[in-house]
């Protein structure tokens, strides 16, 4: 329970965080130390959650505010669980399937689509006035087990990876306003996700086209819907935006549609650094593209070995929140924001907190549903620069 009372500010001797996390969510990244600056403007040590007084983050905002949501099988499926329904429609004015609409979801054998579970969500939001983003339509993770065993010549994996773009994207044309059309095609150092763990069928079969065959049957299947491409670590990595942007000027020159691109910012408390993460959405804002936040969440707990959250960890994230969004805002014109998805409402249904040892709390709302001072920094920022 959040108590709205600040009850005593005790003096602290402020410490230094010492780690630090990347932007993917996939590996933690002790090389990068955190900006001591921001840890020593923090002086004081609350006891108690700052106030949280937000009517409705979407409120006035033209703009998608997006959240992730579980549906379909799912436990916590928002079409099974009123308080998830009813902090969507309050707060948010967009969806995305956190997994119901990837590869292996909609198209579990060769010969059988499967879009029950995602007609449902598409039609609850649409029931109450929320928009949908499609994520995802090619990506190397969550493929379908009988993709990964396919084989075939580069014509039939083309052939295969095109039959599945076009289908799904046909089947929801006019009813999405934008698609994640390829995921996560580099890695770190700008180069192709290519081979290892964690590797691309698509680009190994298909090599560096599979993502314009992507974009063109994309485009084909759904005209009106904005195609991204997505991508994690883009608001820190240089070397992989770098490429990101490379590709987006090859296809402006070549015709290929692309309008926008989507950083997923799952971060940490204090890493990128905010001059970073702006200096990156300038890039993409330079290429006359859309700029769209497309998964956001904040993890607290990298070096704190917190059991709970804390108030003053609560506050460091209020800000940071607010500095992000606050980022975003200032960079990023009306005519070219694609909007801010978070990657999950509550904190109880985060990724995150399967993907590390530690507790964390990485959302705008705690596990009894209500807003965290980390929603407060987020409608802050939206009132002063949206
Ligand atoms: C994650 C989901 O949140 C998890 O429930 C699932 O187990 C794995 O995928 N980048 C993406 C998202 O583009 O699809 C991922 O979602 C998080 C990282």
């Amino acid at each position: 329970m959040i108590n709205l009372r600040i009850i005593s500010l005790l003096l602290f001797t402020c410490i230094g965080l010492i780690a630090c996390g990347s932007d993917g969510g996939h590996q933690v990244d002790k090389s990068k130390l955190p900006d001591k600056q921001e840890d020593n403007n923090q002086q004081e040590k609350l006891t108690e959650f700052t106030p949280v007084t937000v009517a409705s983050l979407k409120e006035g905002v033209d703009f998608p505010i997006g959240v992730a949501v579980p549906a379909g099988n799912y436990g916590s499926s928002i079409l099974l669980s009123e308080e998830r329904q009813n902090l969507a429609i309050q707060h948010f004015n967009q969806l995305s399937a956190e997994n119901i609409m990837k590869m292996d979801a909609l198209h579990p054998t060769q010969d059988t689509f499967n879009f029950t579970d995602a007609d449902n969500l598409v039609n609850f939001a649409s029931n109450n006035g929320l928009s949908m983003h499609g994520h995802v339509l090619v990506w190397h993770s969550q493929t379908a087990s009988w993709m990964r065993s396919f084989t075939g010549d580069k014509q039939a994996w083309i052939e295969m990876m095109e039959n599945h773009v076009t289908t799904v994207a046909t089947h929801f044309a006019g009813r999405l306003k934008s698609w994640d059309v390829v995921n996560e095609a580099f890695l770190d150092d700008g180069n192709y996700r290519n081979t290892g763990d964690s590797g691309s069928i698509w680009y190994q079969n298909i090599g560096a086209e599979f993502i314009e065959r992507a974009f063109i049957a994309a485009r084909a299947a759904d005209p009106d819907a904005e195609l991204y491409y997505n991508d994690y670590n883009l608001s820190s990595s240089a070397a992989k935006l770098g490429a990101v942007v490379n590709m987006v000027k090859d296809f402006q020159n070549r015709n290929i549609p692309i309008d926008g691109v989507g950083f997923q910012m799952h971060i940490s408390g204090n890493y990128p650094g905010i001059s970073a993460i702006k200096a990156q959405f300038q890039k993409v804002v330079d290429l006359g593209i859309k700029v769209k936040i497309t998964e956001l969440d904040i993890r607290m707990n990298t070096a704190e070995n917190l059991d709970e959250l804390t108030p003053d960890i609560a506050e460091k994230q209020k800000k940071r929140y607010y500095d992000v969004i606050s980022a975003y805002l200032t960079t990023v014109p009306s005519a070219q924001r694609g909007g801010i998805t978070v990657w999950g409402i509550s904190d109880v249904d985060s990724w995150i907190i399967g993907l590390y040892d530690s507790p964390d709390w990485p959302l705008l709302f705690n596990a009894e549903f209500e807003g965290k001072p980390a929603l407060q920094g987020v409608a802050d920022a939206l009132a002063e620069f949206k």
